[in-house]
This record gives structure tokens, sequence and C-alpha cells, in this order.
């Protein structure tokens, strides 16, 4: 429970050490998202438990949400990460990440990120196609360095998911299906002096709830894992990604920890008797719930139709609500108990797509008052933008209360 209403006036932490959000927010003239580090902790905690027994490595994949409090925070847990760019990269390192707890994964791994993720010796590149593969294998032969690297399997499963998040279907453009085996394997042998091959990697998604389709993916993973090893390759990892969703309509955060645990369990059960290090890259399950996007009401506005609370913020902070339809609860940071009254939460973009949350029934607003967008954390500063030249949100993580030092 990250953010919890306490007499009514919204608060973030948890019932041993709390503090109000509008506090955190103090003098800070602009919107800005604000982070509970412990909520991060508690999860990571619980994804460690699920898969306890095994060997496994949690990497946490940052394009969820990439502040370096955050990084630093789960590093010093015991977490990796999972990247998808040299920025990223560079990113983890800045904040203490060691190379050899960095995957590398991402469609379109230019020359120079490939260079730079072998010189700093990173744990692994995910592959994503043959030309990528050769283009490894060039530059690690460029470089007198053998590279590390998995295969990513496309497993033509359907995660009934939002069709723009998924990512492990037959017209996707990651991953490779059982079609491209043979060019890699040709690539292998020829480059076997400057190529390591770890394991398999499959990611199908994002906000999955579906454990049984992962498990199938999972399986389907395992089948070309077995046909190389069989082939003597020594494969010693096996990486299932991320993927796992949270309800973005209730406030109750019970599911997703059950689920994070069945989880672990389908997974120790699909790969029993492998003998690999299990990876696995959860974002969205880590950071979503531990973060708001804080924006001030500039204008009330009432039409014929609508009554429109606008805001400083908006789709070019947190562009889910207007490219996936997705819905967040909006928390103003004092609620009454007066009358509700039904607003479209916009933003000051100069586009009808502009909005944050659509009729929902607050508690009356007024010009000044802050209100919070709940779930915020993950894919929220990491894909805001300055369109309309607005300057970016801040950004403030809190720990048992305090604000942490973040950059
Ligand atoms: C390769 C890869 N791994 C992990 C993730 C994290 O997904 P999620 O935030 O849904 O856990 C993504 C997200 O798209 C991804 O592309």
């Amino acid at each position: 429970m990250a953010f919890f209403y306490s007499d009514g006036i919204l608060h973030v932490g948890d019932a041993r050490a709390s503090v109000t959000v509008d506090s955190i927010i103090g003098a800070i003239d602009r919107p800005a998202y604000v982070y509970d580090l412990d909520d991060i902790a508690l999860r990571f905690h619980a994804m460690n438990n699920a898969f306890v027994g095994t060997r496994h490595t949690i990497h946490y994949a940052m394009k969820a949400n990439s502040n370096a409090a955050i990084l630093r925070h789960l590093c010093a847990l015991g977490a990796g990460v999972d990247t998808v760019s040299g920025g990223e990269i560079a990113r983890a390192r800045a904040a203490g990440v060691p190379a050899d707890r960095i995957i590398f994964s991402g469609v379109a791994k230019t020359h120079q990120e490939i260079q730079r993720a072998l010189e700093a010796r990173i744990k692994q590149i995910n592959v994503e196609s043959p030309q990528e593969l050769q283009r490894i294998a060039d530059i690690a032969r460029s470089l007198g360095v053998v590279a590390d690297v998995a295969f990513r399997l496309n497993p033509n499963v359907n995660p009934k998911t939002h069709p723009y998040i998924t990512t492990g279907f037959r017209d996707n453009k990651f991953g490779m299906d059982e079609s491209f085996m043979p060019e890699l394997r040709g690539i292998l042998a020829r480059e076997s002096k400057w190529l390591r091959l770890r394991g398999f990697t499959m990611h199908i998604g994002s906000l999955l709830f579906d454990l049984d389709v992962i498990r199938e993916a999972i399986e389907k993973t395992i089948a070309v894992h077995e046909t190389f090893k069989a082939q003597g390759h020594a494969l010693d990892r096996l990486d299932i990604g991320g993927g796992l969703g949270i309800a973005y309509d209730t406030a109750d955060t019970a599911r997703e920890f059950e689920m994070i645990t069945q989880y672990g369990r389908m997974a120790i059960d699909a790969t029993r008797g492998l003998d690999v290090e299990l990876l696995t890259e959860p974002g969205r399950v880590f950071v979503a719930r531990a973060g708001v996007l804080v924006g001030r009401v500039q204008y009330i506005k009432v039409t014929a139709a609508k009554t429109f609370a606008i805001l400083d913020t908006g789709m070019h902070h947190l562009v889910r609500p207007a490219l996936y339809g997705s819905k967040h609860r909006i928390l103003p940071l004092h609620q009454d108990a007066g009358e509700k009254i039904t607003y479209d939460i916009v933003g000051p973009i100069c586009e009808s797509s502009d909005f944050l949350a659509k009729d929902v029934s607050l508690s009356q607003l007024k010009q000044g008052d802050l209100v919070a967008i709940a779930d915020a954390g993950a894919y929220g500063f990491t894909m805001a933008s300055q369109y309309n030249s607005h300057e970016l949100p801040a950004e403030i993580a809190v720990s048992a209360g305090r604000v942490v030092v973040c950059d």
C-alpha cells in the first residue's frame, strides 16, 4: 500500500512510516512523479521468495522506470537489470549496477551499442535476429572478446493483452521462431570462437494475467533449448522475460502478490530438471503501484457536455491513457465528503487525446488543487516527452517517510 488516505489526506509510505504527498511536493512548482522505494522492495522480495530454492536472478526491466534512486535501491537488494538501449546500459552503470548483472535486449541494437556492451563485459545479449548475431560476432572478433548470447524465441502464443504490448505472437517484430534456427546454428558454428550461446529467452508481452499462456511459452522455449543441448551446446541459462500485470482499476494489491507467488511456482515446475540459472525480467509489477503523477488543477471548465478539470500535466507526462486507452484511478491530495462531480481529467496539450481519465466521480475540485494519478510508476516518466515544449516532470523518491536523493 504505497499511497493511502488518512483523515482524507493522501499519504505515501505504510502504517509504520508515512508522509503526506502534499508535503513531499512542497514548493515544487511543476508536475512531479512521487515514488515509494519501500513498496518496490516488497515486490522484489516477493519475487525472490517465489523462486526460493532455484538458481534465479531478477533482471529488473528498467524501461518501466529508470530513475536512478530506484535502480540503486533494487541493485542494493541484489537485482540486475534488463536493458534495451545503450542509454539504459549507461544509466544502469552510472547508478552502480555491475556489468555482470546487465542483460541487453531490444530489436535494433546498433553497432556502437553492441560494441559498448561487449567492452563493458555485460552478462548477456538477447539476440533478436540472425543479422544481429552476425554483427555481434563481427564486433566480438574485432575486440578479441567472447560474447555471451541468448536467442530470443518468438513462441507464437496469444497473451490476451493490448495488441500494442503483445510481443510473442507470430505478427510481432520480436524474437525468432523455429524457422530461424538453422541459420543461427550456422553462424554459431562459423563464429564459435567469438560467440557463446548461454541459453534461450522469451518475453510474450506486458500486462499479463494468464499464467497458463506464460507456461505454454516457457514450454515451447524449453523444447528448442533441448534441441540445442542435444546438439552439444552447454546451455546454462533460461530467461523467461517479464510481463506480469497489475489491476489498474483497483487499489487492492493482494491479487498481484498472489500472482507473483504462483508465477514462481509455475516457472519452477515448468523448468524442473533443466539445470539452468533462471532469469526473469519483471518491470511493471515492481514499480507501477509505487508511483503517482501529481499535477495541479489550472482551470475548471464546464461545457454543455462535460466538466473538465484541466491540469498542468497530461499525455506528455503519462501517455498510457492516450496510447492504450488505459484507466488510472484519480486521487485528489485532499478528499472531502461533499457532493461528487463527474470530471474528465485533461492536460495542457493541444490534442484531444490529451486526457488522463474520463468520467471520474470525485469530490469537488477547484483551481490550485493537487491531484495524483495513481499507479503511474511504470511506463510513466520513461515514456514522458517535452511535446509542446513543456518541461519534464520532477521525480521524487521516498523511503520510510523521507525523501531520498533523486537525480
Ligand atoms: C524484453 C522485455 N523484457 C521485460 C519487459 C518488462 O515487461 P513488464 O514491464 O510488463 O514486466 C519488457 C517490456 O516490454 C520487454 O520488452
